[in-house]
């Protein structure tokens, strides 16, 4: 029988049991949904105490021509969340995804620095204040394309070479000094061979922009994951723990279980994608330095793994979110839920010398993950 709502909200919602752990939960959000869904809108509102704009502050949308911005839909998530005492993030301020149909045509290598600036400076400027975190670059890493640097041979690079990170990363400070800068990046998670090089190479990127005093607080880990691969495990906590030494936040970002892997029956495709849930954010939250997790939308009904690029060969609808299509919980929800409580778990536990949790505890300086302006009771 299909849980109650009031069996997942109020004191038992997942941003309940994240404040009382000094975290942060959150999922990827779409205006439209915000603004003409009230079941959408209401289950947003009740369990999450960090958005992201899935799309909206992406460059493609913010920027219809070279010369104008469309901050409507951005203003609207800023909005909502600010309703209902919810942070934001910002994702993401310089991609090799989603460029306006314009960029090619008129970004070159005389102008592309002042526009990257002019950009950050705008965007980052208006929101400034009010944003968590900001994915000031994301992706920037393939091993693939071959580089001894790892870095990806994006429009960025071959149009700005290496330095268009640390031009991103300080002019984003500037902009907005309060948002936590975020390099984020996906597929380097498991303890696979392909993995273990990306974070590898991510590593080195991030250690070498703090040798050169770049501008950078935390690391975003995407964690788009699939039930029956391997579940990631030492390679990750070792990247976690070297982020921690570097004095970085590690945030989960954008977490989906893929189920394509699994047989079709519901029921066990629930448990096995719970269980990926459970084990894999279980072991994340045991890592003080790991202070939010998001996942990449709320509801199975908007998932972008759908479809014939990600999602099943036998063409059934998607399960990798803590709620189905009718907004019912699953057991992902309840297992995202536990974690969270696995975390809370180890605050209460008697507090001994060197206390690793200390900066993150609701009420330290910090203020827990989420910085002063938490759940403001
Ligand atoms: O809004 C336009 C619409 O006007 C147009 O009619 C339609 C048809 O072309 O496209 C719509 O834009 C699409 C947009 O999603 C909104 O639906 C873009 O084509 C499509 O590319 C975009 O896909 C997004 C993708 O990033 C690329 O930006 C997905 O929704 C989003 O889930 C995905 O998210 C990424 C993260 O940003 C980074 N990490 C991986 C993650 C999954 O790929």
């Amino acid at each position: 029988m299909a849980p109650h709502l009031h069996e997942v909200s109020g004191p038992r919602s997942l941003r309940a049991h994240a404040a009382a752990a000094g975290l942060l939960v959150g999922c990827a959000v779409n205006p439209r949904g915000l603004d003409g869904e009230p079941a959408y809108s209401q289950t947003v509102a009740d369990q999450m105490n960090l958005l992201v704009a899935e799309n909206a502050m992406k460059w493609g949308p913010l920027r219809p021509t070279i010369d104008t911005f469309d901050f409507r839909p951005a203003d609207d998530i800023m909005d909502f969340a600010a309703r209902h005492n919810q942070q934001v993030r910002g994702h993401n301020l310089c991609w090799h995804e989603e460029l306006p149909t314009w960029f090619a045509s008129e970004v070159n290598k005389g102008n592309a620095k002042e526009i990257l600036i002019q950009h950050i400076q705008t965007v980052a400027g208006r929101y400034a204040g009010r944003i968590q975190s900001w994915d000031v670059v994301n992706e920037a890493i393939l091993p693939k394309d071959g580089r001894p640097d790892g870095l990806r041979k994006s429009p960025w690079l071959e149009l700005l070479g290496p330095d268009y990170i640390d031009i991103a990363f300080h002019t984003a400070r500037l902009a907005d000094p309060h948002a936590l800068l975020t390099y984020n990046d996906y597929g380097i998670e498991k303890d696979t061979p392909e993995d273990t090089i990306k974070r590898g190479d991510v590593l080195m990127l991030i250690r070498r922009m703090k040798a050169r005093g770049v501008p950078l607080d935390a690391v975003g880990i995407q964690s788009h994951l699939t039930a029956g691969d391997p579940m990631p495990g030492a390679g990750l906590r070792a990247f976690v723990r070297e982020c921690g030494r570097l004095g970085l936040q590690v945030f989960v970002t954008e977490m989906d279980v893929n189920d394509k892997k699994l047989p079709a029956a519901v029921e066990e495709r629930d448990q096995a994608v719970a269980k990926v849930y459970q084990d894999y954010l279980t072991m994340m939250l045991a890592e003080p330095n790991v202070t939010a997790v998001l996942t990449w939308g709320v509801t199975d009904k908007y998932t972008w793994l759908d479809g014939p690029k990600f999602g099943r060969a036998d063409g059934r609808p998607e399960r990798p979110l803590p709620f189905d299509s009718d907004y019912q919980p699953t057991p992902a929800f309840f297992a995202e839920r536990a974690a969270l409580d696995s975390r809370a778990a180890r605050l209460s536990a008697p507090v001994r010398q060197g206390d690793p949790y200390a900066p993150f505890r609701p009420g330290s300086a910090r203020g827990g993950a989420a910085g002063p302006q938490s759940e403001r009771q």
